[in-house]
């Protein structure tokens, strides 16, 4: 892991600040436009993938900072330049294709991976914002696999910055909906996004207190929480769902990775927009936001009869972030990483407004 000093930080920084000025300067006059892809799950593997190189799919991955493709054994190792393909957007509909030329990573795998985690110049939002002439932005919009919540699996990523309408469209930009924003951090030089909490909630009592490193990952499939933010987390879980407001939840035996399993036929009777009714998790971001997850970014159903709370004890301690926030936990809200301001912004829960990722109208405009 690259871990550099504070000092080197700083000049990389200001020297990577240079650079996103100079491509935002240039987007305000070259009018590039931001692309567009389709977002799948994978059933099997729960990574989310966009069919970003002749169609075929590569795995988003806000952890890595580089594009990688499979080593083409002819064109042995190292840095490859390939082609990469979108549609241009206008936030709508899909509008045209482009192609544009990438620079990669070769690496000994079955599937590529579009990196999107912050990077001067290697992610796939730099050279995307490079390329193309847009803002090193994107709204990414994770799509569930349709099991607990709405939406048929496919959601939708923009890249160059917004707007971006969901079906129908007179209900405005999305992207200028955000319920909170907080900034953004480095942590001990991980590649990926951080922010700040300041504790974490269950029914509005802080079950965990902060500040707390809190990281995003679209290939982990669930939060993972540090041993010692897991446990406070769960007792106070655990008084909440045990207490009068709750009096559907009915504990079974756990099902593996989950600790916390309940009779969803039980919960049933409390299903709605915004999934199970059972406690809230409350994540208070450094700023003022909160990062709110109810039933329906919580529960995971593992097989008919069983919903699960979907958080899981990370085996890194220490130096660990406290909680890194996994996909099942992203999906269904926009979450809009602007580079150029160091923020993450991110939606409600769209289920709870009766959308979904899945709302994109991926019909190419007239
Ligand atoms: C562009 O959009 C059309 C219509 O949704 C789709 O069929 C096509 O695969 C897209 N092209 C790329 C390169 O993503
Ligand atoms: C779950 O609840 C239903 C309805 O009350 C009940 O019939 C069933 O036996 C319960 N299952 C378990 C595993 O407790
Ligand atoms: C999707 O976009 C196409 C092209 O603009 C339009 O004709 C169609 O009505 C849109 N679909 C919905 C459901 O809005």
């Amino acid at each position: 892991m690259w871990n550099p000093k504070p000092q080197s930080f700083l000049i990389i920084s200001l020297l990577c600040m240079s650079a996103l000025s100079t491509w935002t300067a240039a987007s305000n006059g070259g009018g590039g436009k931001p692309l567009l892809a389709a977002v799948t799950k994978d059933a099997s593997t729960s990574l989310y993938t966009a069919p970003l190189k002749d169609g075929r799919p590569l795995v988003l991955d806000l952890s890595s900072p580089a594009i990688s493709l499979p080593c083409d054994a002819k064109k042995g190792k190292g840095t490859v330049t390939t082609t990469l393909s979108a549609n241009a957007t206008d936030g709508k509909n899909p509008l045209f294709p482009v192609s544009f030329p990438a620079v990669a990573t070769c690496a000994a795998a079955v599937v590529g991976v579009a990196g999107l985690a912050p990077s001067g110049r290697s992610s796939f939002p730099a050279q995307v914002a490079r390329t193309q002439k847009v803002a090193n932005k994107m709204a990414l919009c994770l799509p569930s696999d349709g099991k607990t919540t709405s939406g048929d699996s496919v959601g939708v990523a923009i890249f160059g910055g917004g707007p971006l309408f969901f079906i129908p469209p007179d209900r405005g930009d999305f992207t200028a909906m955000l319920a909170g924003a907080a900034r953004l951090h480095g942590f001990h030089g991980s590649p990926g996004y951080f922010v700040f909490a300041t504790g974490i909630a269950v029914e509005q009592k802080q079950a965990v207190g902060g500040p707390l490193a809190v990281g995003l990952s679209s290939t982990i499939p669930y939060t993972a929480l540090r041993p010692d933010v897991y446990g406070p987390l769960v007792k106070a879980w655990d008084q909440a769902a045990s207490g009068p407001s709750f009096p559907w939840m009915q504990r079974v035996a756990a099902v593996a990775p989950f600790e916390r399993c309940y009779n969803s036929t039980k919960l049933a009777v409390s299903l709605s927009r915004l999934g199970y009714g059972v406690p809230q998790i409350d994540v208070a971001l450094e700023g003022g936001a909160s990062f709110l997850v109810v039933g329906g970014n919580s529960m995971v159903q593992v097989d008919a009869d069983t919903a699960c709370l979907g958080f899981v004890r990370s085996s890194k301690g220490g130096q660990a972030p406290a909680a890194i926030i996994g996909g099942f936990q992203l999906e269904n809200r926009l979450l809009v990483i602007d580079e150029d301001k160091q923020q993450l912004g991110f939606t409600t829960f769209l289920n709870a407004i009766g959308l979904s990722c899945s709302n994109f109208n991926f019909t190419h405009a007239a």
